[in-house]
């Protein structure tokens, strides 16, 4: 609802059991409902409030990741709800339009909650993004289609595996990605498919997967365009034929179809940059079946797309004197730490911009995301990043045995005593501490 006041969100989590495989019941939570939660709206500039009420049997938190907000507002795991409690964050709505979400961040619990169905959309609009203006889709459900891609494993008797170990984690007891399903949920829809009825369609793809990369792509190798990335839009439509999602990354693609035909998107194998037998245990082998696009017979005739998305592009301008920091992904540590919840790692001034250099080592697969703000990667392997990867940024794969860097743009929101986080999304690993704390001054 709206009023003066504000966009008020009213959200409830709760346990339930949901059908996600044919004929089985599936203990699941969910927001709102019983599995995953409602795609949730706002303009720039509107506030926003939230009442996030705590159904669930236990203490969780819910963050807005890829939000620019107080660090107090941020969901991040120093605001845990307690079961019947009800978490009220509000904020104003500051950043372009783009494609975030909400899931959960308990300390060392994320995965689970996570895991469970704890997880919705969170589509940003401003009045640069309109279809006046950039003539892309954005009939919500129509021609402009959310799809929150998970896995997940499901045992016999319907129940998602939650926690299971991976051979190499049994074996070396730390690393591992944690569970990889084999199962393949779009908006928790098992094998699913969409009507089109455009001729063109917008996707708003998210990895909302613990861990897996996806390669998407389509069966039939056609080109899409690539309009946004995590946090907006892209300056001029890239096109593509695959595109490649670590977890929690997100792209914005535009399709085009013609009449009665039908494309298959697909996860291709990823490339994980890793090597033999670690790639094959983290997923760069796999290959799955999304969800089957088919158009109508008679499509409405969408407008062209255009060649510019924005004025300027966008770019994070970096000052000659930014402060340089290095990041080392390694194990389940971040620069030799694990995660303290009274250490903050890092002070930065507020608005200011740094370089953050990343690295991760060769033993495992790492995906950088820093809360609070967006980023671009300036250099990526040590080149300039390929065209999908240019742009505003929340989260980054950080391949093994490479370096990149990051231009962090830092949030305006000043809390010494309040951090926002860092860590690898890589559910797992973060809740085994692979996290860090910093502060805006
Ligand atoms: Cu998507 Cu710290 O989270
Ligand atoms: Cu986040
Ligand atoms: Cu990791």
């Amino acid at each position: 609802s709206s009023d003066g006041a504000g966009r008020l969100f009213e959200l409830k989590a709760r346990a339930g059991t949901t059908e996600l495989l044919p004929g089985k019941q599936t203990p699941t939570w969910g927001v709102n409902g019983t599995f995953l939660g409602p795609t949730l709206r706002a303009r720039r500039g509107e506030k926003v409030r939230v009442a996030y009420d705590n159904r669930l049997p236990e203490a969780t938190t819910l963050h807005w990741h890829g939000m620019h907000l107080p660090a107090t507002m941020d969901g991040g795991p120093h605001q845990m709800v307690e079961p019947g409690a009800v978490w009220k964050p509000y904020w104003t709505i500051e950043q372009p339009a783009s494609t975030l979400w909400y899931h959960p961040h308990p300390h060392e619990e994320t995965a689970d909650h996570v895991t469970r169905g704890i997880a919705g959309m969170f589509i940003l609009d401003d009045e640069k993004e309109t279809e006046e203006r950039t003539g892309l889709p954005r009939d919500y459900g129509v021609d402009d289609v959310p799809l929150i891609v998970q896995d997940r494993k499901f045992n016999d008797d319907g129940t998602m595996e939650l926690r299971g170990a991976t051979t190499m984690e049994s074996f070396a007891g730390v690393g591992g990605v944690g569970v990889l399903g084999d199962t393949i949920l779009v908006n928790g829809t098992y094998d699913p498919h969409l009507k089109v009825t455009s001729t063109l369609v917008r996707l708003r793809l998210m990895n909302a997967s613990n861990a897996r990369v996806y390669n998407f792509g389509f069966t039939d190798n056609r080109e899409f365009h690539l309009v946004a990335q995590e946090n907006g839009l892209v300056e001029r439509p890239v096109p593509l034929r695959r595109i490649q999602l670590a977890a929690a990354e997100r792209a914005e693609i535009v399709v085009r179809f013609e009449p009665g035909q039908k494309a298959l998107l697909r996860s291709f194998a990823p490339d994980l940059g890793n090597s033999f037998p670690t790639e094959r245990m983290d997923g760069g082998e796999d290959t799955f079946d999304i969800i089957e696009l088919r158009a109508a017979q008679k499509l409405s005739k969408s407008r062209p797309l255009p060649e510019r998305l924005r004025d300027t592009p966008p770019a994070i301008e970096v000052p000659g004197d930014a402060r340089v920091r290095e990041f080392r992904m390694s194990g389940t540590q971040i620069n030799g730490k694990d995660m303290e919840m009274t250490r903050v790692d890092a002070v930065a001034a507020a608005r200011s911009v740094e370089l953050w250099d990343v690295t991760a080592s060769s033993d495992g697969m790492h995906t950088l995301h820093i809360h609070g703000l967006a980023f671009n990667v300036v250099t990526y392997k040590g080149k300039r990043p390929p065209a999908h990867l240019r742009g505003a940024k929340d989260t980054v794969h950080v391949p093994p045995d490479e370096k990149v860097r990051l231009a962090v743009a830092m949030p305006r929101h000043v809390n010494a005593d309040f951090p926002y986080m860092f860590h690898c999304h890589v559910l797992k690993h973060e809740d085994r501490g692979m996290m860090g704390q910093f502060t805006v001054v």
